[in-house]
């Protein structure tokens, strides 16, 4: 589906883990929807069933070591297949505003740079699988690792499989996204995540509805 042809509008929330990306973007889904937006809010590994299914395989730390890293980047797009088949690609027709926690730049970064499988190979199953769906608007929430695990840890639940991972991992995850950032920024915003919590939201805001009044969606 070619990005223009759609009337919705597609954003996507990125970021190293602890990144704060889930907050901020609940709060600019419940800022559109008090606007009167027709909105969907998602996630990734995730969404419909099936891909919920398949982010349990993928997050449970039982499989940490074992599971190849082919497995893993093979299942993050099946997920992602059935995600765009049955919500995004459906909500975006119907012109909603769709927000996803995490999309196809996260498999870049953590199969492509940080566990080192082929970019090429991974936007060629973006193409399969999605059909080269890309957001018109990503926030990289941008926060050192040391930082984002530290959070995690506070939150007090188990660490998942990914977020187990070494620091020199997560390294590489903001490294590449960085570099992503740096090769997109037309589509790409790149937000300070360790600001204070008001002053990133502002940001978002002020860079988001422009857009969807351009778009029509946003009086
Ligand atoms: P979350 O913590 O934002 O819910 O994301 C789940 C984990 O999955 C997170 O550690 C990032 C990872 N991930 C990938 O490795 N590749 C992907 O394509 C996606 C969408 C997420």
């Amino acid at each position: 589906m070619n990005n223009q042809i759609y009337p919705g509008f597609f954003i996507t929330l990125e970021g190293c883990e602890g990144s704060g990306k889930t907050t901020q973007g609940r709060k600019l889904a419940a800022h559109l929807q008090s606007l009167g937006c027709d909105m969907l809010w998602t996630r990734e590994p995730g969404g419909p069933p099936i891909a919920e299914r398949i982010r349990e395989l993928l997050l449970d730390t039982h499989y940490a070591g074992v599971m190849d890293a082919r497995t893993e980047l093979l299942l993050y797009a099946a997920a992602r297949a059935q995600h765009v088949a049955q919500w995004i690609r459906p909500a975006l027709v119907q012109g909603q505003i769709v927000i996803s926690d995490r999309f196809a730049d996260a498999t870049l970064a953590y199969q492509g740079y940080a566990r080192t499988l082929p970019l090429e190979d991974i936007r060629q199953l973006h193409r399969i699988g999605a059909n080269n769906l890309l957001p018109d608007l990503t926030f990289l929430f941008d926060v050192p690792p040391e930082v984002g695990l530290q959070r995690v840890r506070q939150r007090g639940r188990k660490a998942d499989r990914l977020e187990a991972e070494t620091v020199e991992f997560h390294r590489r995850v903001r490294a590449s996204y960085l570099e992503l950032a740096s090769l997109e920024p037309q589509r790409i915003f790149m937000v300070d995540a360790t600001s204070d919590m008001d002053a990133i939201q502002a940001e978002v805001r002020a860079k988001t509805i422009p857009l969807l009044r351009a778009k029509g969606l946003l009086s």
